[in-house]
């Protein structure tokens, strides 16, 4: 199953393939706002397996986001595992 892990407290969970992250990432520490792509709160820098995530979506090229530096509620895990920390 992949896998979400916050790369500065060392704490690891599990999600379903194909599933959204935001549930999960912020049982990780990971704060949200608006939830939509604007507020910029949920900015996350991908450390290890940007490969995994879903496409950049229009938001987050709207707010200069890129593989490395998403937001967290506009990503999708599609596979393995994902190391990131709070922006
Ligand atoms: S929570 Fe507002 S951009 Fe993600």
């Amino acid at each position: 199953m992949p896998k979400l892990i916050n790369a500065e407290t060392g704490e690891a969970k599990e999600i379903k393939e194909g599933s959204e992250i935001r549930e999960v990432i912020e049982k990780l520490g990971v704060p949200f706002g608006c939830e939509e792509g604007i507020c910029g709160t949920c900015m996350i820098d991908v450390l290890e397996g940007e490969s995994n995530l879903s496409e950049l979506t229009e938001q987050e090229k709207d707010l200069m986001r890129d593989k490395k530096h998403r937001l967290a509620c506009q990503c999708k895990i599609k596979k393995g595992e994902v190391k990131f920390r709070i922006s």
